[in-house]
């Protein structure tokens, strides 16, 4: 039968043809011709469709054979080519393509160094629910229903009942119900409050809490951690000053500020205060034996401050023009 010879034919010249093709564009060619879409090989395919129903299953088979052995010698050739002629066309000390780097988000990146400084002395980190109910979130951090000091953190409600955290505070709660002192933790998480957006508030915001239970802590302690904390974050020679202020769940309490020395003025940066005698007696401590410290402060203000960011909005907008900065 003819299409036999037309197959043998085709390999003999396929293979002939091959070898003579040195550089890439032979190649490219020899392949349109071949193997292209109306090369010799497509055109037999179209003579096979041309057969009677009898020949069919032994001429398909040998056509599909006679395509992978072509196909198999054409890439044996092109694979293999890169040490051959072909290099002249090709420039190995050209620089690679540059593939997009992956990077830590840079909050990420904050709060792993703020875990690493408090581990460095002795916190361990600890984990809180997001969602919370009343009593965790308020009640227990002695504030009551209608106290005004709801105010300051407008809540998301669920149900309510049930919040949204407005702050990391209620994992102190969770610490001590769960843990006899001596305690010291920190917990690193998200917090949401019902703000209006803009360049220095969003709805959610990440805080890190730091809670000290034992039978001798105070506020001196409380002072020097924190200083140490300062100097490790933004530099040994930060000025740092304590503001006296007022949380429901520490007494006393006080703020922690540091000079910007570019902008030539004071920032906030932390809440902290000795824990509230009451809070202790809603957890079942004895509060005449065990006393300590709490303190929590704002992730993205902390990272604000260290890299000169003016719009808390950018941490979460996933624009790479930003992220890759860091
Ligand atoms: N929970 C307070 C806030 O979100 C911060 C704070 C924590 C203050 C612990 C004192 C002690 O503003």
């Amino acid at each position: 039968m003819s299409l036999d010879k037309t197959i043998k034919g085709l390999k003999a010249s396929f293979s002939k043809e091959l070898s003579k093709s040195k550089t890439s564009s032979d190649l490219e060619k020899f392949r349109i011709k071949y193997l292209g879409r109306n090369g010799k090989l497509a055109s037999l395919f179209e003579e096979f469709n041309k057969l009677p129903a009898s020949e069919k299953p032994r001429f398909g088979k040998e056509l599909n054979i006679l395509k992978n052995e072509l196909s198999s010698m054409y890439q044996d050739v092109v694979g293999g080519s890169k040490g051959s002629s072909i290099s002249n066309n090709t420039d190995f000390s050209l620089p690679g393509y540059n593939l997009p780097d992956g990077n830590v988000h840079p909050l990420e990146q904050i709060t792993y160094e703020i875990k690493s400084i408090f581990q460095s002395i002795g916190f361990s980190v600890a984990y809180g629910p997001e969602i919370d109910d009343d009593y965790h979130n308020f009640e227990a951090l002695n504030v009551p229903k209608h106290h005004p000091a709801r105010d300051m953190q407008d809540t998301f409600f669920i149900n309510p009942n049930t919040v949204l955290r407005t702050h990391t505070s209620n994992v102190q709660i969770h610490l001590m119900e769960n843990q006899d002192p001596p305690l010291r933790h920190i917990c690193c998480g998200r917090v949401y409050r019902n703000e209006a957006v803009s360049y220095k508030s969003f709805c959610l915001f990440n805080q890190v809490e730091g809670l000290v239970i034992n039978e001798d802590s105070s506020f001196a302690e409380m002072k020097g951690t924190l200083e140490y904390f300062v100097q490790e974050m933004f530099g040994k020679n930060t000025k740092m000053r304590f503001r006296p202020s007022y949380f429901p769940f520490t007494e006393p309490s006080a703020e922690v500020d540091i000079w910007n020395e570019k902008l030539n003025q004071w920032m906030e940066i932390l809440g902290c205060g000795m824990v509230n005698p009451n809070v202790l007696t809603n957890v079942g401590y004895d509060n005449k034996k065990y006393q300590g410290f709490a303190f929590g402060m704002g992730i993205e203000r902390i990272a604000m401050i260290k890299y000169g960011i003016k719009d808390i909005r950018l941490f979460y907008q996933n624009d790479k023009r930003f992220l890759e900065q860091f």
